[in-house]
């Protein structure tokens, strides 16, 4: 099954973390699903609202529903190996 992981990107978040910032963690993450090549079974976008306000950068992940707060660009990436390692699992 397919993972999505969706950057918050809601007038909050903005306004809090700056748009540069929001970038830069979606950045990352697209990146290290580049570099674990998970193009294929990993989405990544830029989300709504997500009901965090006070804990941005916000990063939800689906199907599984977690949600990870005051993400940077280094726990974007950890997000991601966690997501990789967890694949393996199933696969293994
Ligand atoms: S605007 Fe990002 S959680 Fe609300």
């Amino acid at each position: 099954m397919n993972t999505k992981i969706m950057v918050c990107s809601g007038k909050m978040c903005v306004k809090k973390n700056g748009e540069e910032a929001i970038e830069a963690v979606a950045a990352s993450i697209l990146k290290e699903v580049e570099l674990l090549s998970m193009r294929r079974e990993v989405e990544v976008g830029l989300g709504k609202c997500m009901r965090s306000c006070s804990k941005g950068c916000v990063v939800t992940t689906h199907p599984d529903g977690n949600k990870y707060f005051k993400v940077t660009p280094e726990s974007g990436r950890e997000i991601v190996s966690a997501i990789s390692e967890s694949q393996a699992c199933v696969t293994a």
